[in-house]
């Protein structure tokens, strides 16, 4: 038995959904434990390309059980939306390779009208959301008035929990000047999609302590990354859950200490979407340009361009440590090649102050300059590389460099978005195999 939690060291968007693909072919479940349908993983086999959004990663292998966690916020038509797209592509999703935690909240339509609402009214102080209702919805939960899978077992229980959470809304939407919404339109809704949803719950912790006790490798597949954590990242640019790997736990019911390995992911460059801090960013130069267009740095759920910017050492050896990650995953090396010189940013310097990592709050008007580290690029195709001997000798120096500053060894490198393109130094689940 081996529990491996696969999350991102950087804003997202970090690769691994390749990672997870590649993993969960020795594990034998596949977990999501925290974000919604705001994530969006990507994963290519044989060029057929499927995008992932609230379904963890292992899905797509046969024989294999995927699980959606207590710590995921669930937008039951989203999941019905994502499983007839896969089932056009051939892949079955039915109560047999998949389960849903019974406390799992829900994401409502009120969720998503009143995230939308707060970006609109906010102008430039918006956060940049993916507008699928998320953040309220982790606000539900925490305030106690969420609806979750398990209530539409029991409808005047159901009735009476709507009564609350729209007490709430009702008095939002009616500043916002929006309708009023009545517990009979939420019911209704509720009607359409329980039968599709039913069919997939399950207590998730008594489930996962089953397949841990019968020796089976569990993987669990974060979302988003490490600086949009709601803690640790920068505030309030975050997404409402937790990120970190020890979200891995609280969001299935697995304890902390059944944890045997994390796996960071970092993409060998950076990109952000939406709003908030990002030292590194390139702006819309040359290089940014290169990194944006060559990397196809488009976001999977919204569709908007993604920042770009060099690799942010700082930041990545603070995840490191926040997440105890063991071993990082570099990905999108290849996107690198050909680039003359390769910057790496070790610290910052604020108000004529050198810090090695970013502050917990940033004002918009200070400014945070980062310090760079030049390295020399390489001419030499990387892509679709799977073993170190034949990296050009200047990418293997950029490796390594990356690796003596985030503190933490090279487990995997990436080299295209291909599932057989993979350096594989170190995998966790063969590390441990007894
Ligand atoms: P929310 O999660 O939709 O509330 O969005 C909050 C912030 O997190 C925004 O800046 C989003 O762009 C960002 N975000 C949410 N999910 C992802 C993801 O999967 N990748 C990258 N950024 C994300």
């Amino acid at each position: 038995m081996t529990n491996v939690v696969v999350i991102g060291c950087q804003w997202g968007d970090e690769g691994k959904g390749k990672l997870v693909d590649y993993l969960s072919g020795k594990a034998d479940v596949i977990v999501r434990f925290q974000g919604g349908n705001n994530a969006g993983h990507t994963i290519v086999i044989d060029e057929k390309v499927f995008k992932l959004s609230l379904l963890p990663s292992g899905i797509i292998r046969e024989g294999k059980i995927s699980v959606i966690g207590n710590g995921v916020v669930l937008d039951p038509w989203a999941l019905r939306t994502e499983i007839d797209t896969l089932s056009e592509l051939g892949i079955n999703v039915t109560r047999s390779n998949l389960i849903v935690a019974e406390n799992v909240p829900l994401i409502l339509s009120f969720h998503k009208t009143l995230d939308l609402l707060r970006e609109k009214k906010a102008g430039s102080k918006k956060i940049g959301t993916t507008g699928r209702g998320i953040g309220p919805a982790y606000e539900d939960k925490v305030g106690r008035r969420a609806i979750r899978l398990s209530d539409l077992d029991r409808p005047r229980y159901l009735h009476s929990r709507l009564e609350r959470c729209l007490e709430h809304h009702n008095i939002l939407r009616n500043g916002y000047g929006e309708p009023i919404i009545e517990v009979e339109d939420i019911e209704k809704e509720l009607a359409d999609i329980s039968p599709f949803i039913k069919q997939f719950s399950a207590p998730v912790w008594e489930v996962l302590d089953e397949k841990n006790r019968e020796g089976k490798n569990i993987l669990f597949e974060g979302a988003q990354g490490s600086f949009l954590d709601v803690d640790f990242g920068t505030y309030p640019f975050v997404t409402s859950s937790n990120t970190l790997a020890g979200a891995a736990s609280l969001g299935t019911g697995v304890s902390a200490r059944k944890i045997d390995f994390v796996l960071g992911v970092v993409k060998a460059y950076t990109t952000r979407v939406g709003e908030g801090p990002f030292p590194t960013e390139l702006k819309h130069d040359q290089i940014g340009l290169h990194l944006e267009t060559v990397g196809h740095e488009k976001g999977t759920v919204t569709g908007r361009n993604r920042r770009c910017g060099w690799f942010d050492a700082a930041l990545v050896k603070q995840s490191c440590i926040v997440n105890g990650v063991e071993g990082i995953a570099i990905t999108k090396l290849d996107v690198l090649d050909g680039l003359k010189e390769l910057k790496i940013c070790t610290g910052y310097e604020m108000n004529g102050k050198l810090r090695p990592y970013l502050p917990s709050s940033i004002n918009s008007s200070e400014i945070v300059k980062p310090v760079y580290e030049k390295i020399e690029g390489w001419t030499e195709p990387t892509r679709g590389i799977n073993s170190l001997k034949e990296l050009p000798r200047k990418a293997l120096a950029y490796l390594k460099r990356i690796e003596e500053l985030v503190g933490c060894p090279i487990s995997f490198v990436s080299t295209s978005p291909e599932r057989e393109d993979l350096v594989d130094l170190n995998d966790p689940f063969k590390k441990n195999e007894k």
